[in-house]
C-alpha cells in the first residue's frame, strides 16, 4: 500500500528527526522490535535487534509497552501478537513483508501430511514448525503437542521431541530440518522429504526418523558448493560461516553453522586480523562488514532478502506518527482460536528453551 505522498517526500535528514522525536514522546509505551537483517536505517531505531528466537522473547518481555512495532516480517510480528498481553497492540510497518518460506506451508497440507505419516508410525510421531510459518501452522503444530523451533534452538527442540515420541515431522524447512538431524548423528538415510506439491506414499518414509517439508529460504538455498569453493581459492585461511537454512552439501563444507545471533558471536570471537565470509542475508553482512573493522567479513555471496529489506525509514514513522495521534496503523492480529495453539507451540519452545 502506498504511503502518504509527505512520508515520500521527506528527507532522510527529516525522516531521521522525527523519528527520534516521536520515540521520544511515545517513551515506554513504545518498544520496536528489529531483526537482524533490516535495513541499517532502520535497525538504528530498535529497542531490541535480534534473531526469531531473541526477538520472540523480547515481545514476550515487553509487558510495559502499550505498542509493540515490529520491523522484520510478517510470521515475527504475528508471533508478538500471538505472545503479546491483551492491552498490547503490534504493528508491522510494512504488512505486504512476507516470508515466502512461510507461505510454503498450510494447514491443509500439513493434515495430508500428518494423516499420511500417521498411517505408518502411528502416534509415534510430534509435530515441529520453524518459526517461519504462519499462525495457522504453529496452531496446529500446537494442538497435536508440537512445538515451535528457530534456528538457534532446533536441535535442543528436537531433542525434546525424541524425549516424548519417536519421529518427527518438521515444517517448512527441508534445510534447517535435514541440518539439525544430520548434527544429531541421523543418517541422511533416515531423514525423509515431504513434497507437498507431489505426496510421496508415506511407506518410502517408513524407516525415517525426521520427514522433513520440502519448503525452502531463496536467499539461503542459493548459496552453492561452488561459492565455498570460490571463497576458500581467493582468500585462503578464511572462516566460514552459514546460517543453517543453506543446502547440506554448503553446511558441510563450512567452519560453522549459525542462526544470525550465532553468526554474529561467531565474527566477534574470530581473532581480529581474520577474514570470515558469511552466508547469509546481506544486509547483516554488510554492517558486520562495519563493525568489525579489524576483520574481514564479507559476503559468501551477496543475496538479499527482498522482504526484510521493504521496511525503511518512512515507513516506521508513517506507523509511529499513528501512534501519537492514537491510531494503530498496520495493526496485526490473530483469530484468538489459532493464537491459543500455536501460544502454546510457542511457549513450549521458550520453555524448552
Ligand atoms: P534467525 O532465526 O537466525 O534470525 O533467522 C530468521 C530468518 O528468517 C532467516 O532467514
Amino acid at each position: 500500500m502506498p504511503l502518504p505522498a509527505q512520508y515520500e517526500a521527506m528527507s532522510d535528514a527529516a525522516l531521521e528527526e522525527a523519528i527520534w522525536r516521536a520515540k521520544e514522546a511515545l517513551g515506554e509505551r513504545l518498544v520496536i522490535l528489529g531483526h537482524h537483517y533490516q535495513r541499517d536505517e532502520v535497525i538504528q531505531f530498535a529497542d531490541h535487534r535480534g534473531d526469531s528466537l531473541g526477538l520472540s522473547r523480547q515481545a514476550a518481555k515487553a509487558e510495559k509497552a502499550e505498542y509493540i512495532v515490529f520491523c522484520g516480517v510478517y510470521f515475527m510480528a504475528e508471533t508478538a501478537a500471538i505472545l503479546c498481553k491483551p492491552h498490547q497492540a503490534v504493528s508491522q510497518p510494512v504488512p505486504e513483508a512476507l516470508c515466502p518460506m512461510a507461505r510454503m506451508a498450510n494447514r491443509r497440507e500439513a493434515e495430508r501430511a500428518w494423516q499420511a505419516l500417521a498411517s505408518v508410525w502411528g502416534e509415534d510421531v510430534i509435530p515441529i514448525t520453524y518459526q517461519n510459518s504462519t499462525a495457522e501452522v504453529k496452531a496446529f503444530v500446537g494442538e497435536r503437542g508440537g512445538a515451535v523451533c528457530t534456528s538457534a534452538n532446533a536441535q535442543q527442540i528436537f531433542e525434546w521431541a525424541f524425549r516424548r515420541r519417536g519421529h518427527i515431522l518438521f515444517m517448512p524447512d527441508e534445510h534447517l530440518g535435514t541440518n539439525t538431524a544430520l548434527g544429531m548423528g541421523i543418517p541422511l538415510e533416515e531423514i525423509g522429504l515431504w513434497d507437498w506439491a507431489d505426496s510421496p506414499d508415506p511407506c518410502s518414509l517408513a524407516h525415517c526418523r525426521v520427514v522433513v517439508w520440502k519448503g525452502f529460504c531463496y536467499v539461503h538455498a542459493e548459496f552453492t558448493v561452488e561459492d565455498v569453493q570460490r571463497v576458500r581459492a581467493q582468500h585462503p585461511g578464511a572462516l566460514i560461516v552459514v546460517h543453517p537454512e543453506c543446502p547440506r552439501q554448503v553446511a558441510a563444507l563450512a567452519d560453522a553453522l549459525g542462526s544470525t545471533t550465532g553468526i554474529i558471536d561467531f565474527v566477534a570471537q574470530a581473532p581480529p586480523g581474520s577474514t570470515i565470509a558469511v552466508g547469509t542475508e546481506w544486509h547483516l553482512v554488510n554492517r558486520l562488514q562495519k563493525e568489525f573493522p579489524d576483520r574481514t567479513v564479507l559476503p559468501l555471496a551477496r543475496r538479499a532478502c527482498a522482504t526484510m529489506g521493504m521496511t525503511r525509514m518512512n515507513d516506521l514513522l508513517y506507523v509511529l506518527d499513528g501512534l501519537l495521534d492514537g491510531e494503530v496503523r498496520h495493526r496485526v492480529t490473530v483469530d484468538p482460536d489459532t493464537a491459543h495453539w500455536a501460544r502454546l507451540a510457542l511457549e513450549r519452545m521458550l520453555e524448552a528453551g
